[in-house]
């Protein structure tokens, strides 16, 4: 069976509450969609004036991070229920930023993918290599362990419906995208990697988004790729253009 394409936006920390609701207003319109799922992953501030704005949309709602305890003394951190009660369906967890700017571990993401799982969030977790690794030739060695320790004791059920993003480091708001059949590569072996963890059926369920300066001219030659299944598009989600890659075809 065909996966689904899914696009995100991953708006990062950019809108107000205000500009955020203007945003979707705009921004409604241009998604509209049957043909893949459409998420918006937006600041933790925004979460609740964006999902009451997508209400009787296409649109999905996800949230940028999430902390892997239930509640507590655990300042400035969102609990997962906190995101579940708001109506978010998605997480991104382990962003190439919060593993770089925040100090996030591999261990912490595995943490935080179990528990999205036990409160029925969809993670779309990230993976990628830095200019420097993939220059020393062990991009595929670096990300198998990230997936590897991120999807450690998650089972094969709970695998299939998670999301991968694929974002190379060097390809984040440089304007600079993988070349298709860097993109695909890269995709196809954690495909591969998730088939050695799993099974063949896991692998050929889960499904994995490039990230990297995705744009309306570089979007329909990465997602004809067998093995990339959408985007995840961080400057131009904050735009209309947005609406031009969820349409790509
Ligand atoms: P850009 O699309 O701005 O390069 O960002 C990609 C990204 O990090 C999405 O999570």
């Amino acid at each position: 069976m065909a996966r689904r394409k899914i696009i995100a936006g991953n708006w990062k920390m950019n809108m107000t509450p205000s500009q955020a609701v203007a945003l979707v207003e705009e921004l409604k319109p241009l998604v509209a969609t049957e043909d893949a799922d459409v998420v918006f992953c937006v600041p933790a501030i925004d979460i609740v004036p964006v999902v009451e704005a997508c209400k009787g949309s296409n649109i999905e709602v996800g949230a940028e991070n999430m902390y892997f305890e239930e509640k507590g003394a655990y300042t400035g951190e969102i609990a997962p229920d906190m995101l579940v009660d708001a109506g978010v369906k998605y997480v991104i967890l382990g962003h190439s930023e919060r593993r770089e700017y925040f100090g996030e571990t591999d261990k912490d993401i595995n943490k935080k993918m179990h528990k999205a799982f036990e409160h029925g969030l969809t993670p779309i977790m990230c993976c990628g290599e830095s200019l420097e690794q993939r220059e020393l030739g062990v991009t595929m060695d670096f990300i198998r362990q990230q997936v590897k320790i991120g999807f450690s004791g998650i089972t094969a059920d709970q695998a299939k419906e998670a999301v991968i993003a694929y974002e190379p480091i060097w390809a984040i708001g440089t304007g600079k995208t993988a070349t298709t059949e860097q993109a695909q590569e890269v995709c196809a072996d954690i495909r591969a990697c998730i088939a050695e963890i799993y099974d063949e059926a896991t692998a050929a369920a889960i499904r994995i988004q490039y990230g990297g300066s995705v744009n309306p001219a570089t979007a329909p030659d990465l997602f004809v790729q067998a093995d990339i299944d959408g985007g995840l598009v961080g400057g131009a989600s904050l735009k209309a253009d947005f609406g031009k890659i969820v349409n790509w075809k």
